[in-house]
């Protein structure tokens, strides 16, 4: 049994076979009842604190496509937090489900709720992290493009739990990110801590825009606010609007460079609307593969490979 909880938490051995296993299963290469009904007779629970429409959603229709069963706990109709403790809860989830998928606000949380049960626990977003959208990111861009390896990965906006979990990614996968935005919205402590545990060279940080972007392989943002986060005061969204992604930004890129947002986007604001009719943007690619990444990461905390 596994947690999928951070890629940094992951061998990349691991993460290069959910990938692989991923690939194999899109492709519809395997037709084993065995295989690809994995999550027969299993229950894979859903706790979300947080909306979601994409992680949801795929993870549902993951679970459904491997012939397994979803249960949806609403935070509204269970005890925990109003009651009942988080170790009590996980130890009850543990005793009917047989994998629990978590979006929570705290990520302290994350890890007592797993620290506590005894199925694997799948991180489905925290304020911190969101390790499923980037190892999706990850897949895409190798789909598309090769192997991710020694490419520049250029985000654009605010250092935020997304960003984070690009950062695990860089060094599982050994890719270059430069971060570009506004100093107020540049990487933490623990962000820039943890690349200079691994190697500092991971990451660059660029004030300019267009010096950032030159020669990128792959251009990423996100929402400014993100679900934690309070509304940004009006000087704020003007020194980001500097960073704001354009077709003409996009053009200091390299020819073939693909643009990332892991949606809901803001349109207009972090990323002009005009980009989603672009080629060079992947983000239905992005959305459409977190089931079919998902579907291998349930099957790995599965023990199933
Ligand atoms: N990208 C993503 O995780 O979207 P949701 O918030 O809709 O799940
Ligand atoms: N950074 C965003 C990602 C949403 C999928 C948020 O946390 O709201």
């Amino acid at each position: 049994m596994n947690n999928f909880l951070n890629i940094n938490e992951v061998s990349q051995k691991n993460l290069e076979a959910i990938m692989e296993d991923a690939s194999t299963i899109k492709s519809g290469a395997v037709s084993e009842e065995s295989y690809i009904e994995c999550l027969k007779n299993s229950i894979t629970g859903l706790l979300f604190e947080k909306p979601s429409t994409r992680t949801r959603l795929s993870f549902e229709a993951a679970v459904l496509k491997l012939g397994g069963q979803v249960l949806n706990l609403r935070k509204d109709e269970i005890h925990l937090g109003k009651g009942e403790t988080l170790q009590d809860t996980s130890a009850m989830v543990s005793l009917f489900l047989d994998l629990l998928v978590l979006r929570l606000y705290d990520e302290k949380k994350l890890y007592e709720f797993a620290q506590y049960s005894t199925i694997p626990i799948v991180n489905g977003l925290t304020n911190e992290s969101h390790p499923c959208q980037v190892l999706t990111d990850v897949f895409t861009f190798q789909e598309l493009r090769g192997s991710i390896t020694g490419k520049k990965v250029v985000w654009l906006g605010v250092a935020n739990n997304v960003f984070q979990s690009f950062l695990h990614a860089a060094v599982a996968f050994n890719f270059h990110i430069v971060f570009s935005g506004p100093e107020k919205f540049q990487p933490s402590e623990k962000m820039l801590g943890f690349i200079k545990k691994h190697n500092s060279n991971f990451l660059t940080i660029e004030p300019n825009p267009i010096t950032a972007v030159e020669n990128a392989d792959l251009v990423v943002t996100d929402k400014w606010v993100s679900m934690h986060d309070s509304e940004l005061p009006t000087a704020d969204l003007k020194d980001l609007a500097k960073f704001r992604v354009t077709e003409k930004l996009l053009g200091f890129a390299k020819m073939e460079v693909l643009f990332m947002h892991c949606l809901p986007a803001e349109r207009g604001q972090e990323v002009c609307e005009d980009i989603f009719n672009d080629k060079r943007c992947v983000v239905l690619q992005e959305a459409e593969n977190r089931m079919h990444v998902q579907k291998s990461i349930l099957r790995w905390c599965l023990g199933l490979f």
